[in-house]
């Protein structure tokens, strides 16, 4: 298990950034068992790593989901499914990026300096265990390149924490 965490440039690419902090996800969470702590320090390294404004999970909890591990600014405990962009996310099963929340019909708006989001479910046998959000104070700041990697991110999840282990 390792915890040490290295920052990445702050003037490479969103893609180079992405691609140093991965490894380091996986490091950080190599060998430990629990969910909570995983999902905390997943949680700070990409907001450190990546500048994001919040970042954090929102768990399944029966026809709810209830705010999990996060950083940022405190936001909304319980969205019900197909709520928000995170509950639609949830009840739809995909990603769902967002260019401007204020056009996004039912945004929940925790803070007034949410301006744009990405919401991806985390998946496996077809049941949405949680989803993953991250929102931005710009308008437009999320496009492929972080569905790509925040989707790796979602595996790493599914791997650790909802896969049977095959000996
Ligand atoms: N904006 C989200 C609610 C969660 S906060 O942004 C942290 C939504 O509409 O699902």
């Amino acid at each position: 298990m390792n915890q040490s965490f290295t920052q990445p440039d702050a003037q490479l690419s969103k893609s180079d950034k992405y691609r140093a902090l991965l490894p380091q996800l996986s490091a950080l969470t190599a060998g430990e068992p629990n969910l909570v702590a995983n999902l905390a320090n997943l949680a700070a390294a990409l907001k450190a790593g990546m500048g994001f404004y919040w970042v954090g999970f929102y768990l399944e909890d029966g026809d709810e989901l209830v705010l999990g591990p996060f950083q940022g600014p405190v936001a909304c405990t319980r969205i019900s499914k197909g709520k928000g962009v995170c509950g639609t996310a949830w009840q739809q099963a995909s990603t769902i990026i967002v260019p401007n929340v204020d056009k996004f019909p039912g945004h929940i708006a925790c803070s007034a300096e949410s301006r744009s989001e990405i919401v991806l479910p985390v998946i496996h046998n077809d049941i949405v265990h949680m989803v993953l959000d991250v929102d931005s104070h710009r308008l437009n700041d999320f496009d492929e390149t972080d569905n790509q990697f925040l989707s790796e991110v979602c595996t790493l999840i599914i791997d650790l924490h909802f896969k049977p282990i095959v000996n």
